[in-house]
């Protein structure tokens, strides 16, 4: 069986990363894998300034593709392609990444890989790693007829989907966000109430002192037969109520109200992903992206894959936010169909869908 290694670069939002992963048969192996954050930057202006984002890519991609090359016990000649993420994210951040894989492919006549940020979400967790190993490096490739169809719930903070997958690298959005992202929501509704940047963690530790029948929000799409999202509405009924409520009071209900919220968008999650797994019924439940890192979405959906007798997949704690691991896992896939795009043609997209590599 031949080996296939690639380098992969993540760069769309504030984290850098770069990996090298390699597949032997289906046994996966992370050799080497480094992830430069840059919340302690964004967090002093509360939410990401994408030009920012990209200066700060550039001071630590280049030291990190070099130390991640020396650390993998391979050399460059060794590597089988270049991997790197070119949308959907910020422009400017995403820029950095693809520029330099391009150089990069071209400087050792090597194929490119471009993989769309969600497909790096959606294998974080599909592929099988060590149950509660938080920082799984060894990862096993199912038999298709185990996993396809698979259902993947896609949390992040742009995204929040439903991604139905009836074999490798093919992909069909069966529901979204109409408008805030889920992640999106959490930070938002953080910096409302005075936590810190970024908003999910703070909620989700804040939450575990509140009372989650607080305050009574409606869950959003509820009486809806499709399988969209929406977390806009939730977000301006939690701003009136907090605005209710004397400054006293804010300080005393803080903790209920998030974790109204959080119930709350916990419930509409579980309530789509339910009528996905009725539709379509999928032999394994994927959820991935930041997002999936909730301890109370987790509870949710493993009560749910439970009583359906489908069996739930998380991405390995340090998978569930942004990495380039996650990119290499994808990549790996879409190297077995020679899915490669030249160096002259790879662009950096802003917007774009997760289908748009697969042959139509
Ligand atoms: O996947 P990710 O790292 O970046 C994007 O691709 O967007 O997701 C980041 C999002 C942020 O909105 C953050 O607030 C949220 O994931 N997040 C959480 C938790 N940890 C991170 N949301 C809820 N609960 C958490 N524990
Ligand atoms: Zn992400």
């Amino acid at each position: 069986m031949p080996k296939t290694t690639l380098l992969a670069i993540e760069t769309s939002c504030d984290e850098t990363g770069v990996a090298i992963v390699e597949r032997e048969g289906s046994a996966i192996r992370v050799l080497a894998s480094q992830l430069a954050s840059q919340m302690n930057i964004h967090a002093a202006t509360g939410g990401v300034i994408p030009e920012v984002a990209a200066r700060e890519h550039v001071a630590a991609l280049q030291p990190m593709i070099k130390q991640v090359i020396a650390a993998s016990g391979r050399t460059p000649e060794q590597l089988d392609a270049i991997a790197v993420t070119v949308g959907p994210g910020l422009q400017p951040a995403l820029s950095v990444g693809v520029n330099a894989a391009r150089t990069l492919a071209y400087a050792w006549d090597k194929p490119l890989i471009p993989v769309q940020h969600l497909e790096g979400h959606v294998y974080s967790a599909l592929l099988q790693h060590e149950a509660g190993e938080k920082n799984a490096t060894q990862f096993t490739v199912p038999a298709d007829d185990e996993i396809f169809p698979a259902l993947a719930l896609i949390v992040s903070g742009g995204h929040t989907q439903l991604i139905v997958m009836h074999s490798h690298v093919a992909y069909e959005v069966v529901g979204s966000t109409k408008d805030d992202a889920a992640g999106e929501a959490f930070d938002k509704v953080a910096r409302l109430v005075g936590l810190p940047y970024p908003g999910g963690p703070a909620i989700s530790a804040l939450a575990r002192t509140g009372n989650p029948q607080g305050f009574a929000f409606s869950v959003p799409m509820a009486g809806s037969q499709d399988l969209n999202f929406s977390f806009s509405g939730l977000k301006t009924a939690v701003l009136y109520a907090w605005r209710e409520l004397s400054s006293t009071e804010q300080a005393e209900r803080k903790a209920d109200i998030v974790a109204s919220f959080q119930h709350t968008v916990v419930a509409a999650l579980a309530l789509k992903t339910a009528q996905a797994m009725a539709e379509y019924e999928p032999k394994v439940l994927l959820l991935a992206g930041g997002v999936a890192a909730n301890t109370a979405l987790q509870e949710k959906l493993t009560a749910l894959a439970q009583e359906q007798g489908v069996p739930l997949r998380i991405a390995s704690g340090y998978l569930t936010g942004d990495n380039a691991v996650m990119i290499g896992l994808a990549a790996l896939f879409a190297y077995e169909q020679k899915r490669f795009i030249s160096w002259q043609q790879i662009d950096a997209t802003a917007r774009l869908p997760i289908g748009a590599f697969q042959p139509q």
